[in-house]
């Protein structure tokens, strides 16, 4: 039997999202019926929406939630109904060659659900990235499901499915940032933000922060940062350089992704420095960069898919040093909001003047 509820629906390229009928399947072998509790809106889901990330319309969006699992498959024995549970898109497959040399974060197999969701005709809908729960009830593989303590609050909760969980594992885990280390973010949107509060978790002496928006350069002291760069009125390399003595930062986070910023990336990090891509770019954008400056600065330009995080290990993780008042994830929520107001949600994203709207169902 099907359930008839509610959801986000991306029809065609660039057209407004709208609130339409979706067709939910009981969960089959290793699937998970989860009712959605909330969800962020994060800028993939506009990516998605724009036709940046694939033609598949109609997609089902939202991918940034928490939620109880209301039923699962025959076999599935990871979760069980009642669960308050994380939306994760990286259900780790176990034995993919990544799994197997014992780097599940990097699985390159993930599980999504097998059946379809789809609209009241029939149309099957493509769930933005493997999730599509901007509705009251979503079908999800049962590993896309991480259960966490349910005192923390939902729309706090289900941050951690993507963008923060994203920024705070470019920080600790794909960058490594330790005690001591001089950080900077470009972009501190809900991403560079999280990555901003990685840093300063890890002890980074300095955290600076870049963006084009003095808003977000606010929010992004409360976070940790102890020095910001407004770029469009300064040179942001030049700025970074003489907050470290000259010298560029250790560590880089590009989290607009863009060429022009992760070009500013590139030449922001101290020698033998880090850069980590983790703003997502587009298929037609080109970096152009001398290759002698790439072998003459040495160190490392890697890309955080996710964080490199491991759901099983981080969620459960995080969401405790959030209970005990150490990880103030509260402050990614601008406002809570309805599923009729997604569209809404994506203007003032674009306008900047949210970290996170996050639908509450
Ligand atoms: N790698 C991953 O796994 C992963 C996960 C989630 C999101 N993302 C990506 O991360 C990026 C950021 O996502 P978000 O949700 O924080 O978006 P957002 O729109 O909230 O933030 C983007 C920020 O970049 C700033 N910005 C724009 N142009 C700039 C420039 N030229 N210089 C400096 N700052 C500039 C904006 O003012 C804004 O604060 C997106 O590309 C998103 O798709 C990646
Ligand atoms: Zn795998
Ligand atoms: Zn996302």
């Amino acid at each position: 039997m099907a359930h008839e509820v509610k959801g986000v629906v991306a029809g065609a390229k660039g057209e407004p999202v709208s609130v339409t009928t979706v067709l939910v399947p009981d969960p089959g072998p290793g699937e998970a019926l989860v009712t959605v509790r909330a969800c962020g809106v994060c800028h993939t889901d506009l990516h998605y929406r724009d036709g940046g990330i694939g033609e598949d319309f109609p997609y089902l969006l939202g991918h940034e939630a928490a939620g109880l699992v209301e039923a699962v498959g025959p076999d599935v024995t990871g979760v069980a109904p009642g669960d308050f549970v994380i939306l994760n898109w990286r259900a780790v497959c176990g034995q993919c060659r990544a799994c197997l040399r014992g780097r599940p974060w990097y699985c390159f197999a993930t599980h999504n659900a097998r059946q379809k969701m789809t609209l009241a005709d029939g149309t099957p809908l493509s769930p933005a990235l493997g999730i599509g729960a901007f509705a009251e009830k979503t079908l999800v593989a049962a590993g896309q499901c991480t259960k966490v303590d349910p005192a923390i609050k939902p729309e706090v909760a289900g941050l951690l499915g993507c963008g923060v969980m994203a920024g705070l594992g470019a920080a600790l885990n794909t960058a490594g940032i330790s005690r001591g280390d001089s950080v900077a973010v470009i972009g501190c949107g809900g991403v560079g933000n999280a990555a901003v509060l990685g840093a300063a978790l890890a002890g980074a002496r300095k955290v600076i922060a870049v963006d084009v928006d003095d808003h977000k350069l606010d929010w992004a002291r409360g976070f940790g940062a102890t020095d910001t760069v407004n770029s469009r009125s300064a040179d942001p390399v030049e700025q970074i350089r003489n907050l470290t003595e000259g010298n560029g930062a250790d560590v880089v986070i590009e989290a607009v992704g863009r060429p022009e910023t992760y070009q500013q990336a590139f030449y922001a990090r101290d020698l033998a420095g880090t850069v980590v891509l983790v703003g997502v770019p587009t298929p037609e954008m080109r970096l152009e960069v001398p290759l002698i400056d790439v072998f003459g600065r040495g160190g490392s330009l890697k890309s955080s898919w996710y964080g490199d995080c491991l759901p099983s290990r981080d969620f459960p993780m995080l969401v405790d040093l959030h209970l005990q008042g150490r990880l103030p994830l509260e402050k990614f929520v601008s406002e809570t909001i309805a599923l009729d107001a997604v569209e809404e949600a994506f203007a003032k994203m674009h306008r900047g003047e949210v970290l996170r709207s996050v639908v509450v169902l």
